[in-house]
């Protein structure tokens, strides 16, 4: 039974006092969790290779409740010294958001580029950063996460997971083991460690960002291409996603708010996940 009275205020109180880890937390959707938790009052460490504008600035606005630490989500050494870092900062860790994530050009097909001629160090790159660089983080911060028997971790999968998407093949593929892998962590902590840890993820559709531009972009205008306008027209909504349009799905997969969800993939995609093309 969860002994929530009043669900409302424990929503908004929750994030005081709780210390979020965010990798990728300096890319588009990334950065948005993390203003959107530091706003709610977390303590927010983000852990990425590349210290962006937004990310100083959130450092900036939050200069007692936020740090920054260069990590590369697939050496798991670094990510221990980061784990180290923030515990002797923050008291505890109490949420993990697994958003650092994307493509290589080289594990990509295209017109130019078949299926056959991608590069086994493209593939391997995508299926190292969407999967293992979700893995990796989750052993070394679930692991106080265990020990306490409390958190929220928080995958970021796409909805290339679900039904896979033509040209990113390891994208797809990695993205669907990340779903497989939300579910199955769910069952493993709740049942081997406290039904108080809870793994979820969110399926984002299409926000035009770094992670994708060159995919959905005319490399000479800039301008949406043609996929880009395929995507819009088999969207019910009929557009792309803002990157804020992600932050009240996490913000509740990552407070009490949804104290009874673990293993939930949800789409966060303006009806693309739901629309059969007819
Ligand atoms: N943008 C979209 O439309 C979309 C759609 C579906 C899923 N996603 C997923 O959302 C997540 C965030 O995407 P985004 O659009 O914000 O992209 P983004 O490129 O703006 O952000 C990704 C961040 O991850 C960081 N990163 C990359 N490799 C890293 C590594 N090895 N170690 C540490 N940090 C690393 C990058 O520096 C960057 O700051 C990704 O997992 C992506 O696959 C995005």
């Amino acid at each position: 039974m969860s002994n929530i009275d009043n669900p409302t205020e424990q929503y908004f109180n929750h994030f005081h006092g709780h210390t979020s880890v965010i990798t990728g937390g300096a890319g588009a959707l990334g950065g948005q969790i993390a203003n959107a938790l530091a706003a709610c009052g977390a303590n927010i460490a983000i852990l990425d290779r590349n210290r962006s504008e937004s990310a100083e600035s959130l450092l900036s606005q939050y200069p007692d409740r936020s740090m920054f630490i260069d990590t590369d989500v697939l050496n798991k050494d670094g990510l221990s010294r980061a784990e180290e870092a923030i515990s002797n900062r923050w008291k505890s860790i109490d949420s993990l958001v697994n958003v650092a994530g994307g493509h290589h050009p080289h594990a990509t097909a295209t017109p130019s580029q078949s299926f056959f001629d991608l590069t086994e160090e493209g593939l391997r790159h995508v299926v190292d950063l969407n999967l293992f660089g979700t893995i990796l983080p989750t052993q070394v911060f679930g692991r106080g996460m265990a020990e306490r028997g409390d958190g929220a971790i928080l995958n970021i999968s796409s909805v290339s997971s679900f039904h896979s998407l033509t040209r990113v093949v390891a994208y797809s593929a990695a993205k669907a083991a990340v779903n497989n892998l939300t579910q199955w962590l769910a069952v493993h902590m709740a049942q081997v460690y406290s039904p108080r840890i809870r793994v979820n993820a969110i399926a984002p559709g299409f926000y035009l960002t770094d992670v994708n531009r060159t995919l959905l972009s005319d490399a000479q205008t800039g301008e949406p291409n043609e996929r880009a306008q395929t995507i819009v027209s088999q969207t019910p909504m009929g557009r792309m996603g803002d990157p804020p349009e992600i932050v009240s799905t996490a913000l509740w997969l990552l407070s009490p708010a949804s104290s009874f969800v673990t293993g939930l993939i949800v789409p966060v995609d303006g009806g693309f996940t739901a629309f059969s093309g007819v």
